[in-house]
């Protein structure tokens, strides 16, 4: 039902255990072990001390409302406002010239924002908003860049109360047009172009094009951010983002008071079909929620300059770029650039100059780093680190171990933590000041979290096997719903384990995993038809219907292929009798992938076949077409009706 894989992926044992150092310890913003069980007794109440990191318009009455579940209520009967509590509240406590955001360009620029500063333009976009007609609940796309005008945009329509949905900058025309129209969305803040290694690349042609696809008339801010080196000419409804602004310098706009339980944002997430889901967030239960996280697992303190390397195109910069550090009052630190341009020691150099304290990044880039070699961060003084985090994907112990020496020097914790888009925040890692870490598993759940590992009955697994990862209890920072529909949230997260007549809620991840004795837990991947790529959310569903559209395909399917240099798209395709060479349609498959979705996506082999294996009735047996592609030991065969074509298949990757 769950899961056409089943979970039993191989993992690399966990590495030894290793004390968080006590340097680290001595001065950790959680650092007593009690707090497990303190959440255990006093849970759901223990989520006030969440809710008190913030200030609230006006107090909530329950702090769960659980008479609808899966629909649970947060904070219910409270009102706040995010805007005002990433900024207005930090300009009261005489903080207003620390900075908020310290930004770092492509091209060796940078730039800080004040929280003063930063107040100045939210407030200045936010009335510009208004002006241009926006209401509150009416959803804003934005997509940018990382510039300092993206998490400005959220802000300014957090501070209005209506919903951003932010798309990845380097999503294709018709991925963006499909999230507009599947959001109704009817403003669009976007850009002239951005650098991508070195060259201007026009963002604003992918814009138009969307934009002349959705159903509704959309208006369109455009900030300039190229200026002479990629000129642009403005069309009819789309304004220039700093003429807009300027013409409302000084303007103030009072922050709109929110429930607790109206939406913050919409995320699209790719899921099991082919059409993103669009994952709700609200005000209260998520701006409590990243705040506790930034606090207690990335040890965040308003004094620290914190540099999480993510885009804030997806939950992660959402929740950790921008509302968990903003909401504490720190300085947060966003970059543009890549890994390695100019040189591989980018990031070290930023570090060393900025004296960055918390580092948050990916095992993809981790895994870069390694290759590359010790030289690039021994070069530079990475002393001022204290905490290092990973998230994304599964770390093995041997990244693990050399972002322990080599960046850390042996003497900062790494929070290794799985969470995803629908839960906002962090859900399974250690508390660095609590736990002891064990490389290559992210740790137990977090207090007041109940993650259990399950087969396919719904029953807990032995400890050593694997299973499908569920979380028992409901926690603030969960998503609401999906905006497409409350059936298809129930369907896609409730359905597979829950019992609604007992009233037992269980959320499915989508992910398979394996606890050992002490409660750690180590993700061993997605179960269900989404992979991995560099950190990538993609469903195989969706690049399979666009290969389907290029002519002269018959069938496709896609999957990860997992190898030295991470997981890849593979895919299979076979084709009509009368079609073309396998070269030019191995072009346009890949060309048709990339304007569908974007170029991280782009299938690295497209491999020909005379036919897809299939089972009996008639499925594709993916999982068989996985472990080809991962030249892993192929699984049982048996229920193949076409066993024959398996030698084919395997010869043709190998050419590939
Ligand atoms: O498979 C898990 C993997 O990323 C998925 C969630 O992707 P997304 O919604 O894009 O959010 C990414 C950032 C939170 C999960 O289902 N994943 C995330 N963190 C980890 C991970 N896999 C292993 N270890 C992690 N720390």
């Amino acid at each position: 039902m769950v899961d056409r894989n089943g979970p039993n992926r191989g993992a690399v044992a966990p590495g030894s255990p290793q004390r968080p150092p006590s340097t680290f310890v001595e001065q950790a913003n959680v650092a007593d072990g009690e707090v497990y069980e303190e959440f255990e007794e006093e849970w759901p109440e223990c989520w006030e001390r969440a809710a008190a990191l913030l200030e609230w318009d006006r107090a909530y009455e329950a702090v769960l409302e659980d008479d609808d579940a899966p629909f649970y209520r947060w904070f219910a009967g409270g009102r706040l406002n995010a805007s005002y509590n990433c900024l207005d509240r930090h300009l009261e406590a005489g903080r207003k010239n620390h900075a908020a955001i310290w930004w770092e360009g492509k091209r060796g620029e940078s730039q800080t924002y004040t929280y003063r500063e930063l107040f100045v333009a939210v407030n200045e976009f936010a009335a510009t908003l208004r002006e241009l007609g926006v209401e509150e609940d009416d959803v804003v796309t934005i997509s940018l860049p990382m510039i300092p005008e993206l998490p400005i945009a959220m802000l300014a329509c957090a501070r209005i109360g209506a919903p951003h949905s932010v798309v990845f900058a380097g999503l294709s025309a018709d991925a963006l047009a499909a999230r507009m129209d599947a959001a109704n969305s009817e403003y669009l803040v976007t850009c002239d172009g951005y650098y991508r290694r070195g060259d201007a690349f026009n963002q604003k042609r992918k814009a138009d094009n969307a934009v002349l696809t959705v159903e509704q008339d959309v208006t369109t801010v455009v900030v300039d951010r190229l200026g002479e080196a990629l000129p642009h000419v403005l069309g009819e409804n789309q304004y220039d983002y700093d003429e807009l602004v300027r013409a409302h310098e000084g303007a103030r706009v009072e922050p709109v008071s929110r429930d607790a339980e109206d939406m913050l944002f919409l995320m699209y997430t790719s899921g099991t079909t082919g059409q993103p889901k669009g994952v709700v967030h609200t005000t209260g239960g998520y701006l409590a929620y990243t705040a506790w996280t930034t606090h207690a697992v990335l040890d965040v303190e308003p004094e620290d300059t914190y540099w999480c390397s993510a885009d804030i195109g997806w939950i992660t910069g959402h929740s950790y770029i921008v509302y968990g550090p903003l909401a504490l009052g720190t300085t947060t630190l966003m970059y543009e650039g890549a890994t390695d341009y100019p040189d591989r020691d980018r990031l070290w150099e930023i570090v060393d100059r900025n004296a960055v304290d918390v580092f948050y990044t990916a095992p993809t880039a981790i895994q870069a780093f390694m290759k590359w070699g010790e030289e690039y961060p021994e070069a530079h003084d990475l002393s001022s680190l204290r905490l290092l985090g990973s998230v994304g994907e599964p770390i093995s112990p041997r990244p693990w171990q050399w972002y322990y020496e080599h960046v850390g020097n042996e003497a900062c914790p790494i929070v290794d933590t799985w969470w995803q888009t629908e839960t906002g925040g962090h859900v399974i890692t250690t508390l660095p000041g609590v736990c002891e870490m064990k490389p290559g598993a992210a740790g137990p759940p977090l207090p007041g979290l109940d993650a259990r590992i399950v087969d396919d009955a719904g029953e807990e697994v032995e400890p050593g096997a694997s299973g499908y990862l569920t979380l028992h209890r409901p926690w603030p920072g969960m998503a609401r719903t999906l905006y497409d529909g409350d059936d298809r949230y129930v369907e896609e997260y409730w359905q597979q384990f829950s019992d609604p007549d007992a009233d037992e809620w269980v959320y499915f991840s989508g992910d398979a995993a394996r606890v050992d004795e002490g409660g750690y837990v180590t993700i061993l991947g997605r179960v269900d038809d989404v992979i991995n790529v560099s950190g990538h959310r993609l469903s195989t569903m969706e690049i399979e219907s666009a290969i389907l559209d290029v002519q002269g395909v018959a069938e496709a399917a896609v999957v990860g292929g997992t190898g030295m240099t991470g997981t890849h798209v593979y895919a299979y395709v076979s084709t009509e009798n009368d079609a073309e060479s396998d070269a030019t349609m191995s072009e346009r498959i890949v060309s048709t992938v990339e304007a569908a979705i974007g170029p991280i996506a782009r299938p690295e082999e497209v491999v020909f076949t005379s036919e897809l294996p299939k089972t009996r009735s008639g499925k594709i047996m993916r999982r068989l077409l996985e472990d080809i592609a991962s030249d892993e030991e192929l699984g049982d065969t048996s229920a193949l009706r076409n066993p024959e074509v398996v030698g084919e298949i395997q010869t043709a990757t190998r050419e590939e």
